[in-house]
């Protein structure tokens, strides 16, 4: 059982970044964070920053920050990334700058996806969200929220995320999607929370949109996720997956599709792990009750 780490912050690309951003405070309820050198950045808690946009044709994730905690944690972990193949930048303190941490190293898991180790995420005032009243449960240990990877083969996903920098195995969903195949996807988690990360293979010929499939942010009243589903259908924007719950993180959720493609979820009151006494197990649907979608495809998401 290794150290608690944790999901720190998520850098996106997105093709219209004054639209995006327009979104981000108005229906996703986020706090602006200011930004520099191109990125603009976002927040939903004391961090100074907790997403960072750059515009792009992308529409995709560009990389994931992990806290590492401590020095010796993200020198362990990027020794272990690097013992697996993958590429460690050395210490970047323009990097550092940008994502508003303390330090920070940069690489790249075997799908070519962004993947930053850094400690020392900076703090600012008191953030003020209006939209959402609850705030978002974030906390010291549990980290930002969760997201997921698509790819055609989630085993490579597996060897960079869990076997190399330390995420552990929560459960699986494996179900059949229609005539194509199998949905197969893996839950890690890096810290109490059920998942930080899940990764999915899609088989052929079922499109792949992004890399990103959603990125799932947890807030501390229902009444928020109630609201946050208003603003998405007074703004337009599709609800992919109305109210509902998965079997394995027992979150109250829906997902609505951002104006980048890649879905947002919003959720409540999602489970917590214990692993002295956690046992991970493989369900065989994806759906609890509800999460009703408008195109009657299951989609990759948790
Ligand atoms: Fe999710």
């Amino acid at each position: 059982m290794g150290q608690d780490f944790r999901l720190g912050y998520v850098c996106l690309e997105v093709s219209d970044l004054a639209g995006f951003a327009k979104f981000m405070t108005d229906v996703a309820g986020f706090a602006p964070g200011g930004g520099a050198e191109g990125w603009t950045a976002f927040r939903l808690d004391g961090a100074a920053a907790r997403l960072f946009c750059r515009e792009g044709p992308a529409n995709d994730i560009v990389a994931s920050g992990w806290d590492m905690v401590d020095d010796e944690a993200l020198d362990r972990a990027a020794g272990r990334l690097a013992a697996a193949g993958a590429v460690i930048a050395r210490d970047n303190a323009d990097l550092a700058r940008q994502r508003k941490v303390e330090r920070v190293l940069a690489t790249a898991d075997f799908h070519g996806t962004g993947v930053e180790l850094f400690v020392g995420q900076q703090q600012a005032a008191p953030v003020s969200l209006p939209l959402v009243e609850g705030g978002f449960l974030t906390g010291d240990s549990l980290g930002l929220g969760h997201f997921v990877l698509v790819s055609r083969d989630k085993s490579a996903d597996i060897a960079f995320y869990r076997d190399a920098l330390g995420l552990r195995w929560s459960d699986d969903i494996v179900m059949p999607l229609g005539p194509f195949g199998n949905l197969d996807a893996t839950f890690l988690h890096a810290n109490p929370r059920h998942h930080s990360l899940a990764v999915g293979a899609v088989p052929e010929p079922v499109p792949l949109r992004s890399r990103l499939d959603h990125i799932c942010f947890e807030m501390r009243a229902i009444d928020d996720v109630g609201m946050a589903h208003a603003r998405f259908v007074e703004a337009g924007l599709p609800i992919v997956r109305d109210f509902g719950m998965h079997p394995n993180d027992r979150a109250f959720s829906f997902y609505g599709k951002t104006p980048a493609g890649f879905d947002f979820e919003m959720a409540f009151d999602s489970a917590l792990i214990d692993d002295a006494t956690w046992k991970p197990q493989t369900y065989g649907h994806i759906t609890r009750w509800g999460h009703r979608s408008e195109s009657g495809m299951p989609s990759i998401g948790d």
